[in-house]
């Protein structure tokens, strides 16, 4: 599901940032590479972003992307690719940072929900069942520096996450 356009160019990054040379990108601490999640469970959510003297962080998005169908050869990536591309968007947030902001409204949860994929999501949706999926748990992250820039700098963050494992790590 992907609600507006501004993630989806995002993504669109995702495939294309192997390409680029060790952009910079925060860091999802919590949860660390294969833990199991089973769906409908509460998991544990942290993320370091990039804001720190002279670097502001705007937003945080928080997705969800079963990119299995995504040809690893990048040569072949288009922007059909994102076609391969399902999964759940958690949202858009906010973090505290000095000066852009002092105030987070929707500040970055502690805890998110793994949806039950198998669930149908009405309409012409299909749920589909699965077991020991890997996805990933992605962070894009809207910044910005002294360097201009068109809109805001994005960052890519990912780590695997194990759906409906039949054995836990
Ligand atoms: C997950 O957390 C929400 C909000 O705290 C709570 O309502 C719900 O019961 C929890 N679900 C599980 C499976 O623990
Ligand atoms: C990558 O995909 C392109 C387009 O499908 C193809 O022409 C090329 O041979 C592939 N390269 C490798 C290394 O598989
Ligand atoms: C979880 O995996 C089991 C098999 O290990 C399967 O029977 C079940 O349908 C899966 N659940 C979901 C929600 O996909
Ligand atoms: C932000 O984007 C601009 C324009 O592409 C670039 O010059 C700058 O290096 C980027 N900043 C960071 C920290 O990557």
């Amino acid at each position: 599901m992907f609600p507006s356009p501004a993630p989806l160019l995002a993504l669109l990054l995702l495939f294309v940032s192997p390409l680029l040379a060790q952009p910079p990108k925060g860091t999802i601490t919590t949860p660390t590479a294969n833990t199991a999640i089973q769906p409908g469970a509460n998991f544990s959510f942290a993320y370091h972003p990039l804001a720190d003297y002279g670097v502001s962080t705007y937003a945080v998005h928080v997705w969800l992307l079963d990119v299995s169908g995504v040809p690893h050869n990048a040569s072949a990536v288009t922007p059909l690719g994102i076609s391969a591309v399902s999964g759940h968007y958690f949202g858009r947030f906010d973090y505290a940072n000095y000066p852009a902001v002092p105030y987070p409204k929707n500040p970055l949860p502690s805890v998110l929900t793994m949806p039950d994929f198998s669930v149908a999501p009405g309409g012409f949706g299909s749920g589909e069942h699965a077991s020991n999926l890997p996805l990933q748990l992605t962070v894009i992250e809207e910044f910005g520096g002294f360097a201009p820039s068109i809109g805001n700098n994005l960052s890519i963050a990912a780590t695997t996450i194990i759906y409906n494992a039949t054995s836990t790590k």
